[in-house]
């Protein structure tokens, strides 16, 4: 409900939900997240039936739409979103500005702020337009992220080809490769799996961002922000590091008793919602079988194995998407710095979905704080300090 303002006027202490743990900010209709039996929705279907059956394409579609498209509305779907992926070229001479060594993450906050500038829709925050905007980042993100790492290299950018599939284009404007089906499948399962999770950290701030009348750059730009930070999507960078420090499954289970020792948070495992197990994992873990598969390499998969057989026996913590996550792309032959990237290629549709949500039935987010600082006091004069 709308609800009565609850300023108190008494002195005694409300109860603090510190890190909003259990609290239903509002309703939504974009996903549902059921941790009693590890399950996901978006929409009303279940993740990994969208995993198996469909292409991203179409979940981005069902999460902007509500309803999965038909055929001829993919098409136009897919036609009016692949011939949006250039970039200016302005955004180009900037990309080509940015600090060699900056974090990719950083780069794609910068370039998106940046389409902000450039939209020719920049100072309208109605619906359709919003809507047009979420469209048009979801057609460029990718090429801002292919130009950028490829500026860090000292490589030309690739031109995105209108005729790719999303995910092909992916691979094309990073690596400038387009790899065999079984791995652009993989691909295309974890960008389904990572589009959207309910009022997860980096989708409330697009929504508070989104609560003052802010446009929707805005709150992506701000989305990207909170999705870095290793509790977050950094965690897919994260797990990839630790495997490669752990480098050989017969280290794996010392390395491990080795970070209990420190209370040392174990990245890609535990999660805010799901106790019992992420509802994502088994078909992203499926598909990274596959990658190890394919690529002949199962050193990855089998330091995992290890990790999360450990981790469930003297923890009882499971694994997140971010565990499985992170090997894959690695397999898939991405730079570790650009898998958290990759996720705000496949979360710009959760995010906006949200904003647009957010927007239709709008209230200015603006909770309480406690306060605990010093008593009300006088200010001294300069000299007097
Ligand atoms: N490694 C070791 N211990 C853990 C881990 C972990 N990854 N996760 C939780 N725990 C422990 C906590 O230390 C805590 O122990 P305590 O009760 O003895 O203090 C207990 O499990 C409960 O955890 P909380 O901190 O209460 O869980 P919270 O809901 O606040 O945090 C979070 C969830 C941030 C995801 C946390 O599990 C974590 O930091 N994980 C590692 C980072 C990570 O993988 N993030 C990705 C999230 S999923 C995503 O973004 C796609």
């Amino acid at each position: 409900t709308r609800g009565a303002q609850t300023m108190s006027e008494t002195s005694e202490k409300p109860t603090i939900y510190k890190g909003l743990v259990g609290v239903y900010a509002d309703v939504s209709a974009v996903s549902k997240v059921m941790p009693e039996t590890n399950s996901l929705t978006y929409r009303g279907y279940a993740v990994q039936d969208l995993a198996e059956n469909c292409s991203f394409e179409e979940v981005a579609y069902l999460l902007w739409e509500g309803e999965l498209p038909n055929a001829a509305q993919l098409e136009a779907f897919k036609q009016e979103t692949a011939s949006q992926r250039e970039i200016s070229p302005a955004l180009h001479r900037v990309i080509r500005e940015f600090p060699k060594d900056a974090h990719p993450m950083d780069a794609i906050r910068t370039a998106v702020s940046f389409l902000g500038l450039e939209d020719p829709e920049a100072g309208d925050v109605s619906h359709d337009a919003q809507y047009r905007k979420a469209k048009r980042l979801f057609a460029k993100i990718p090429t801002c992220i292919g130009a950028a790492y490829r500026a860090s290299r000292g490589l030309d950018p690739v031109a995105p080809n209108p005729a790719h599939s999303f995910a092909e284009n992916v691979f094309n404007v990073i690596q400038g490769r387009v790899p065999e089906k079984e791995v652009l499948k993989s691909f295309d399962v974890s960008m389904i799996l990572y589009a959207e999770h309910t009022f997860n950290a980096s989708t409330y701030t697009a929504r508070l961002v989104t609560s003052s009348g802010a446009d929707m750059h805005g709150a992506i730009t701000a989305g990207i922000a909170s999705l870095k930070g290793p509790l977050h999507g950094g965690a897919n960078e994260a797990v990839m590091h630790m495997l490669k420090e752990v480098g050989d499954p017969a280290k794996a289970a010392a390395w491990l008793h080795g970070r209990f020792d420190h209370k040392a948070l174990v990245m890609g495992f535990g999660h805010r919602v799901y106790k019992s197990g992420d509802s994502r994992v088994p078909t992203m873990k499926k598909y990274a079988e596959k990658m190890a598969e394919v690529v002949g390499d199962r050193t990855w998969m089998e330091i995992s194995r290890i990790l999360a057989a450990e981790m469930l026996e003297k923890k009882n913590i499971h694994p997140n998407l971010d565990f499985p996550a992170g090997p894959a792309y690695y397999l898939m032959g991405f730079e570790i710095p650009l898998f958290t990237p990759i996720f705000v290629a496949s979360r710009i549709t959760g995010w906006s979905a949200h904003v647009l949500e957010q927007q239709a039935d709008n209230r200015l987010i603006r909770p309480l704080s406690w306060y605990t600082g010093p008593e009300q006091r006088p200010v001294p004069p300069l000299a007097a300090r």
